[in-house]
């Protein structure tokens, strides 16, 4: 049995989608709070609950006794653990729902794994954000973390800490993914990619901070999905068995490109405003994926423009617009 956090959002929703294609056995958890529409959590969760082998559990991962009392009896084999608190400038307004969330929330997840028996391997959710407000990728895994532009980033950098610490003390084969920019079908309403597609249909502005030339390694999540599975089926045989992996697309793009993609997919054109950078946002993200290659043979293959016209494809389905 897999158990995965944060199965109701974003990635959690195309990582359950395949294994459940798979024939896998998940119980997803989530707490579906509404740091964006509940509505969105809701309709994935019916999608996935068509399959036979998907059960899901409603829990807030952060509470005492949550994850024992959900998941009981204790048979699991292996864990994703994609539950937190995203979002890098929300940081800045609700930096406890951070601490809870992603700090005391993946201790939990440890703790449980190690009272887990049967655990082969637990995967867990990190992000480019780590590596700091860099200009001079590609980042790669080895390069120095300890700089964090904002309180998502340092919370992230801790989780892999704490897994390093469990990984020696306990011996749990642990994987940690940093993510870069993931979007597509089903994506997070948060993230400049929705928000610039909702304002452009609707003739507003949209404002551009480090006046649009701030760079993502935006990634699609069709590229991202099946190498979240592959890490799944590869724990780590070193020594501690922790291991850290970059997911990107190896081909950054600026704010001022998305936009001019959106622009593309849907056919009108956008009202850009400038403004300056905000001090939480990196300069730049830019992954080295040679680990991710030799490990899962990672080959992300989707342009900005083929991810972008698909996501404002199911957009314009999703919100009949
Ligand atoms: N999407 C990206 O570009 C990106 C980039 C880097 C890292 N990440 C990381 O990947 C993971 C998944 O991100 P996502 O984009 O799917 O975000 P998301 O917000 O769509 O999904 C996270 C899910 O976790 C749930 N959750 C939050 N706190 C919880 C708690 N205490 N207990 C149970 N469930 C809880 C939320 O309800 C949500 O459904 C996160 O850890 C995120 O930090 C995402």
């Amino acid at each position: 049995m897999i158990v995965l956090t944060g199965a109701a959002g974003f990635i959690g929703f195309h990582v359950a989608r395949r294994l459940g294609a798979a024939g896998r056995s998940i119980v997803g958890v989530d707490s579906l709070n509404s740091y964006y529409d509940p509505a969105l959590k809701r309709a994935r969760l019916d999608i996935l609950c068509e399959f036979p082998t998907f059960r899901f559990v409603e829990a807030d991962i952060a509470a005492e006794g949550a994850l024992e009392a959900a998941l009981a009896p204790r048979d699991v084999g292996a864990i994703i653990h994609l539950a937190a608190q995203a979002g890098v400038r929300h940081s800045l307004e609700a930096p406890f729902e951070y601490e809870r969330a992603n700090l005391a929330g993946h201790l939990r997840v440890l703790e449980y794994a190690r009272g887990s028996e049967n655990l082969k391997h637990l995967v867990y959710a990190s992000s480019s954000s780590v590596y700091g407000d860099r200009a001079d990728g590609p980042f790669r895994e080895t390069d120095r973390c300890d700089a964090p532009a904002s309180l998502y980033a340092a919370t992230k950098r801790s989780c892999e800490l704490m897994s390093e610490t469990y990984a020696r003390l306990f011996a749990i084969p642990q994987t940690g993914l940093r993510f870069f920019t993931v979007y597509g079908p089903f994506g997070r309403p948060d993230m400049a990619y929705w928000t610039f597609t909702k304002k452009i249909l609707a003739g507003e502005e949209v404002t551009l901070y480090g006046e649009g030339r701030l760079a993502r390694d935006f990634t699609y999540i069709d590229d991202m999905a099946p190498a979240i599975v592959r890490a799944l089926d590869l724990p780590p045989a070193d020594v501690p068995p922790h291991r850290i992996v970059n997911l990107g697309n190896h081909k950054p793009h600026t704010v001022l490109d998305l936009v001019a993609a959106i622009e593309l997919a849907t056919g009108k054109t956008a009202k850009r405003v400038l403004a300056p950078r905000n001090a939480v946002e990196v300069q730049s993200t830019f992954a080295d994926i040679t680990r991710a290659r030799a490990l899962y043979e990672f080959e992300p293959s989707t342009s900005l423009h083929d991810g972008v016209a698909r996501f404002v494809s199911w957009y314009r389905q999703y919100t009949n617009s």
